[in-house]
C-alpha cells in the first residue's frame, strides 16, 4: 500500500500554501479573456486546470475561497472531510471519499465564493483527492481567511474556525 511519502515522491508533490502538497496536472491551452470573465477576474484565466492534492493527517487545509467552483474527486486514502461555510453563512461538512456506507461521496463540488477547509477524516494517515477548476485557477483568485475577520462575520461557526485556520 502506498505511504503519504510515496505518493508525494511519485507525484512529485510540492507544498501548498493552505496546506498539504499539490501538483499542477492539467492547464488547458486556450484561455478566456477578462472581458469574457466580466468584474469578477482581474485578467485572462486558462479555460481549466486540475491539481493532486494531498492532506496528511498531521496538517489541515486552512479555510480559504477561490472565485470557481470546485470540482474534487477522491483517489486514495481515506476520506477527506471538506468543510463548507456557503454565501448564505451556512455549514456544511461532506466527507469526500468511497466508503459508501459511511455517507461518503467519491465527487464533490465546492460552490465559488464559500469558505472552505479540509482534513483527513478519523486520524487516517493521509487522503489524495482531485481538484479541478474552470476557469483555471490563479492564485489572484485565492483568499486565505484572516481568523479575526470569519469570526466576526460568523460567531456561530466559531468551534470549526478556530481549528481550521492559522
Ligand atoms: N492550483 C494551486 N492551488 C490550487 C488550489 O487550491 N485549487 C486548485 N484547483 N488548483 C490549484
Amino acid at each position: 500500500m502506498n505511504t503519504a511519502q510515496d505518493i508525494i515522491e511519485h507525484l512529485e508533490l510540492i507544498p501548498h500554501p493552505e496546506g498539504g502538497f499539490y501538483k499542477e496536472t492539467f492547464r488547458s491551452e486556450g484561455s478566456i479573456s477578462k472581458s469574457e470573465l466580466g468584474e469578477d477576474y482581474s485578467g485572462e484565466r486558462s479555460y481549466s486546470s486540475a491539481i493532486y492534492f494531498l492532506l496528511t493527517s498531521d496538517s489541515f487545509s486552512a479555510f480559504h475561497r477561490i472565485k470557481q467552483d470546485e470540482f474534487w474527486h477522491h483517489y486514495d486514502g481515506a476520506a477527506i472531510n471538506v468543510h463548507v461555510i456557503d454565501s448564505n453563512g451556512i455549514y456544511s461538512c461532506t466527507r469526500v471519499g468511497k466508503g459508501f456506507k459511511n455517507g461518503e461521496v467519491p465527487q464533490f463540488v465546492v460552490k465559488g465564493g464559500s469558505w472552505f477547509a479540509s482534513e483527513v477524516s478519523d486520524n487516517s494517515p493521509f487522503s489524495l483527492v482531485g481538484c479541478t477548476v474552470s476557469p483555471g485557477f490563479d492564485f489572484n483568485d485565492f483568499e486565505l481567511a484572516k481568523r479575526p475577520v470569519l469570526i466576526e462575520t460568523y460567531p456561530e461557526h466559531l468551534d470549526v474556525i478556530l481549528r481550521l485556520t492559522r
